[in-house]
């Protein structure tokens, strides 16, 4: 497949996420990308404990201090750079990772027919 252009670097602080859609076997899926820890990571915007978006619709997915994903449906806390679950219904499940690369000023979904 082509790559998937998903945000600008600029777009993305430390601390900012983005939302997208992408399509896998004619499936419409929904991910975030985040940047962390001067990092940038990818998941599907999807729990591991019932198959609810972890927002719940309203782009937060950082705990109020910033360390962690939060789903908003029932709490579980996922560690940001591994998507491990270390505390709620799901604990030791983890978020789906997509492949990402940064290049020429952007973030890119490399294959999005590896994840779903
Ligand atoms: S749906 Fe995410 S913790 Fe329940």
């Amino acid at each position: 497949m082509s790559k998937q252009r998903l945000a600008s670097l600029d777009e993305l602080p430390e601390g900012g996420t983005a939302k997208f859609e992408f399509v896998h076997d004619g499936i419409r899926f929904n991910g975030f990308v985040a940047r962390v820890r001067g990092q940038v990571v990818a998941y599907e915007n999807l729990c591991r404990h019932l198959p609810l978006a972890l927002d719940g619709g309203d782009h937060g997915f950082f705990t109020p201090d910033g360390r962690c994903f939060v789903c908003r449906n029932h709490g579980a806390i996922f560690e940001p750079l591994t998507g491990l679950c270390v505390r709620g219904p799901c604990q030791g499940a983890r978020l789906k990772p997509l492949p990402i690369e940064v290049a020429d000023g952007a973030i890119w979904l490399t294959d999005a027919g590896s994840a779903g």
